[in-house]
């Protein structure tokens, strides 16, 4: 492991804060760049109030002198707007769904605030502003990171991938649900509409694609190294998500082999694959292929609508709390997703070409390439 990064902060306590570990030395960065990734992260139909009055204008506090990394370790801050974290009456009524009942049995809390402040989803602007780092990374490694919703609730965009990679976010990003197709797109943030008067939520599932990389990132030698692994690890630990996919994920287990697997075929001198149904790693490694994942992202727990639940100060039957949240937060996850496989992409890609500094890594992943 070449990339270390830890977040810290509450939902609504001063600030949310990430150190990134292990880029090397060299690298154009800003704090400019970092923010239009978290206003990335704003984007999207059904997200709460929130979203309006927190700019994450983001400070980058350590690691860059003169608009380019030290190799030291990285660290952002994100101011939060809200920093009501210590007000209010204690919470006694836990969400289904959430962190709430688990959490306070774990730490013995008998206010569920002090679960709820960092279970909250707010952590993942840290990550989502480290996450940005590495895709500036590689960014100059010629390594792009997009991604797209494909489903939320039961409205889908079932097209396949309608540009380049490297052109997914500009056409996303300009549709409410950030789908790649503007009818789906639409039809989705309907699906967001009816949820809100419902007083229900919804989730659904995004795809995240990496276009670029060298083969051989990651290893079959030892489990833990296997890039498969390692990237559903990372998405998985988003809030929310309950399923990741890799290429083409379930719907390989129904097919037989003949449909599931890519051919090989000898073209222009090299051998190619034929498809791209692994999604860009066989044996947990990258092909050289683009790369391919999904999620599935549970609806959110905080219906506006809640579910029954009970008072663990009284042992009463009780609604669970009805806070200011979001309706669905799959456009969100999705450009999160992309900052947590660009983390690992860049860890393993720093595994592979070694180097402290831009000028030692660049050559050496141009030979990789040839
Ligand atoms: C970007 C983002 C925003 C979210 N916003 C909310 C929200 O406003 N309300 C809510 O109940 N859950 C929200 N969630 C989901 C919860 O964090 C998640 O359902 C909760 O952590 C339980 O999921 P888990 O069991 O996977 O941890 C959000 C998740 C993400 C990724």
């Amino acid at each position: 492991m070449r990339l270390r990064y830890l977040s810290a902060g509450e939902s609504h306590g001063p600030a949310l804060v990430g150190i990134l570990e292990g880029m090397p030395a060299g690298l154009a960065l800003s704090a400019d760049y970092i923010r239009r990734e978290l206003a990335r992260r704003r984007l999207g139909c059904g997200r709460s109030a929130r979203q309006a009055f927190e700019t994450d204008q983001a400070d980058l506090l350590c690691g860059v002198r003169l608009g380019r990394t030290l190799g030291s370790p990285i660290a952002v801050r994100i101011a939060n707007a809200d920093q009501s974290g210590e007000d209010g009456p204690a919470v006694t009524v836990p969400r289904p769904g959430h962190a709430d009942l688990a959490g306070a049995r774990k730490y013995g809390f008998t206010d569920l605030r002090d679960v709820m402040e960092r279970a909250s989803a707010r952590e993942t602007a840290a990550r989502t502003a480290l996450g940005a780092v590495a895709k500036r990374f590689l960014e100059e490694c010629g390594i792009c990171v997009a991604s797209r919703v494909l489903s939320i609730g039961g409205a889908s965009d079932r097209s396949p991938l309608p540009c380049p990679v490297a052109r997914l976010n500009a056409r996303a990003d300009a549709q409410p649900a950030r789908a790649s197709d503007p009818a789906a797109a639409r039809r989705m943030a309907a699906a967001v509409v009816r949820a809100d008067r419902a007083g229900d939520t919804l989730g659904g599932i995004f795809e995240v694609w990496a276009d670029g990389l060298p083969p051989g990132l990651g290893s079959y030698a030892h489990w833990d190294h296997r890039l498969d692994g390692r990237l559903s690890g990372a998405l998985m630990a988003l809030q929310g998500i309950k399923a990741v996919a890799v290429g083409l994920g379930f719907e390989a287990a129904l097919l037989p082999g003949s449909a599931a697997l890519d051919p090989y075929a000898w073209r222009k001198g090299r051998v190619r694959t034929l498809g791209n149904r692994s999604g860009g790693i066989d044996g947990g490694m990258s092909t050289g292929e683009p790369l391919r994942l999904r999620a599935a992202m549970k609806p959110l727990s905080s219906l506006a609508r809640p579910l029954p639940s009970v008072d663990l100060a009284t042992g009463r039957a009780a609604p669970a709390p009805t806070p200011r949240a979001d309706v669905c937060a799959v456009p969100a996850a999705a450009v999160i997703g992309e900052a947590l496989v660009a983390l690992v992409l860049a860890d393993a890609l720093l595994e592979k070409t070694g180097g402290d500094s831009m000028r030692e890594i660049l050559p050496r992943l141009k030979a990789l390439r040839r």
